[in-house]
C-alpha cells in the first residue's frame, strides 16, 4: 500500500470518527477532491478525474472558473458578512436577475443558504399564505433533510422520521418503468395522473390544500422524469381549488435542462413559488425562494436570514449567472447532453442490465435492472459506479432501489469531453 492511500484511508477514519454514521460517502475507498479545473478535479493523491456529477449538480459552470473566483476574492476582500440587518448590493442585484427571469409576474426572492432551508421557506409562505397545512407531494420526490422536508420526501431511504409539522398526501410521478403509471402512452399517462390526483384530493384532503411540490425531474430520485406537460395537466386541478404549485428546481434550474432556464417550462406549468440552490453560486452556499409577491409578502411577524444571500455568494451568483446568460450554457446543456443521451443510449441497446437511459439536457439517469425484467439491481449500480472511478469518471447515483447512475456534468462541458466520458462509460458498463 503506498504513502498516499494511508493518508486517504487515515482521513477515513477521522471521518467516521467524528462525523454522524448516516452522513453517507461514496465508494469502498472514499476519495478527498482537493483541486478542480473545468470539468476535471484532482483528489489527494493527485489523481486526475472527468467530474460528471459536479459536486451533486452545484459545479454549473466548472472548478475554478476565473470570474467567479475572482468575484468571491474581490467580495472578500472587501466585506465578506454584514447579515439582512443591513442593505447588499450583490442581493439586491441577483434578485433582480432571477426575478425577471422567473416567469412569475411581480416576483419577490428571498435567500437562504441551502435547497432544504428554500423548501422550508416556500411551505411556510404556501401554509401561511393558505391558512392550512395539507400539502401534496409526489411519490419518489427528495426535497431536503430537514424536519419539514423529510415530510414531504416521497423516498423511505432518506427518511428517517414519521413525524411531521404537514398534513401530506402522496400523488404519482416520474417512473415510466414501474408504479401505477408505469408503461402508459404520454396520453394515458396524463389520464390516469389526473385522475389519481383528483381521488387523491377527494379521499385524503379538506378539497383545498395549500400547495402541491414537485420537482420537475426527480434528482435524488434517479432523474424520473414524468412526460412533458404533466404538471401543467394536473394544474388545471390545483386552480379550480385554489392550491398553489411549488417548483423546486434545486436541481433542475439555471439551464441545466437544456429546453429552458427552469425545468418546469417543459411541464407547461405556472409555478407560483420557484426553489432553488445547488448550481445557483457554482458551489458558494446560495440558495432561495421565488414567488409572487403577495405570497411572499404574506407573512405577519418579522423574519432575517443572517447568512443568506450574504455579498460574497451573491457576487458568486452574480458571476455564475452571466456566465450561463451571456455564454448560452442553456444551449450548450442541451447539444451536450442529446450527445451524451444518445452515446448512452447506443451503450444500452441490447443490453439487459439496462432497464432505462433518460433525462433531459445534462440530467441523465441509467437505470440498472436485473436482466429479463424490471427488478432493481442496485449491485450493478453500485459496481458501475465503483467503476468508473477506478476508470477516471466522477457520477452519481440514486433512485428508490439506489439503482440509477446519475450523469451531470458541468454546463461548461465541451465534446470531447462528452466523447471521453461516453469512453469511459462504455468500458463500465460493457462490463
Ligand atoms: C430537488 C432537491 N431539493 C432540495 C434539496 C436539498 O438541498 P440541500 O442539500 O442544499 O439542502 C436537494 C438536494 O439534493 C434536491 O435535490
Amino acid at each position: 500500500m503506498s504513502l498516499e492511500v494511508n493518508v486517504a484511508s487515515e482521513l477515513f477514519d477521522r471521518h467516521r470518527a467524528v462525523m454522524p454514521s448516516w452522513l453517507s460517502l461514496y465508494y469502498d475507498e472514499p476519495i478527498e477532491i482537493t483541486r478542480g479545473e473545468g470539468c476535471y478535479v484532482y483528489d489527494g493523491e493527485g489523481r486526475r478525474y472527468l467530474d460528471f456529477f459536479g459536486g451533486i449538480l452545484t459545479t454549473s459552470v466548472g472548478h475554478g472558473t476565473s470570474e467567479v473566483v475572482e468575484a468571491i476574492s474581490d467580495q472578500a476582500g472587501k466585506v465578506i458578512h454584514s447579515s439582512t440587518l443591513y442593505l447588499i448590493e450583490p442581493m439586491i442585484e441577483l434578485a433582480e436577475k432571477l426575478a425577471a427571469i422567473s416567469g412569475i409576474p411581480d416576483a419577490k426572492v428571498f435567500f437562504t443558504t441551502s435547497g432544504t432551508e428554500a423548501n422550508d421557506a416556500a411551505l411556510l409562505l404556501a401554509t401561511a399564505f393558505k391558512g392550512t397545512n395539507q400539502i401534496i407531494a409526489v411519490k419518489n420526490s427528495y426535497h431536503g433533510r430537514s424536519f419539514t422536508e423529510i415530510g414531504v420526501t416521497g423516498n423511505s431511504a432518506w427518511s428517517p422520521t414519521s413525524y411531521s409539522p404537514l398534513n401530506v398526501s402522496w400523488v404519482q410521478g416520474g417512473s415510466r418503468i414501474r408504479g401505477p403509471l408505469a408503461n402508459l402512452s404520454d396520453e394515458e399517462y396524463l389520464a390516469r395522473g389526473i385522475l389519481d390526483l383528483e381521488d387523491v384530493l377527494m379521499t385524503t384532503t379538506t378539497g383545498r390544500p395549500a400547495a402541491m411540490i414537485a420537482e420537475p425531474i426527480q434528482g435524488v430520485g434517479g432523474f424520473t422524469l414524468p412526460p412533458d406537460g404533466y404538471f401543467g395537466t394536473l394544474q388545471k386541478s390545483l386552480v379550480n381549488r385554489g392550491i398553489l404549485f411549488i417548483a423546486d428546481e434545486v436541481q433542475t434550474g439555471f439551464g441545466r435542462t437544456g429546453e429552458g432556464f427552469w425545468g418546469y417550462q417543459s411541464q407547461g406549468v405556472q409555478p407560483d413559488l420557484i426553489t432553488f440552490a445547488k448550481g445557483v453560486a457554482n458551489g458558494m452556499a446560495l440558495a432561495g425562494v421565488i414567488g409572487r409577491s403577495e405570497i411572499i409578502d404574506c407573512l405577519g411577524a418579522n423574519s432575517i436570514s443572517t447568512f443568506g444571500g450574504g455579498p460574497v455568494a451573491a457576487r458568486a451568483g452574480l458571476a455564475t449567472f452571466d456566465l450561463i446568460v451571456n455564454r448560452n450554457l442553456q444551449e450548450n446543456a442541451r447539444r451536450m447532453g442529446a450527445m451524451l443521451k444518445a452515446g448512452l443510449e447506443r451503450l444500452a441497446a441490447g443490453n439487459e442490465a439496462i432497464g432505462e437511459v433518460r433525462g433531459k439536457g445534462l440530467m441523465v439517469g441509467v437505470e440498472f435492472v436485473e436482466p429479463g425484467g424490471f427488478v432493481p439491481s442496485p449491485q450493478r449500480a453500485g459496481k458501475a459506479l465503483e467503476d468508473a472511478k477506478a476508470a477516471g469518471l466522477l457520477i452519481g447515483k440514486g433512485g428508490l432501489s439506489g439503482n440509477v447512475l446519475r450523469i451531470a456534468p458541468p454546463l461548461t462541458v465541451n465534446e470531447a469531453e462528452i466523447a471521453q466520458g461516453l469512453e469511459m462509460l462504455g468500458k463500465v458498463i460493457g462490463e
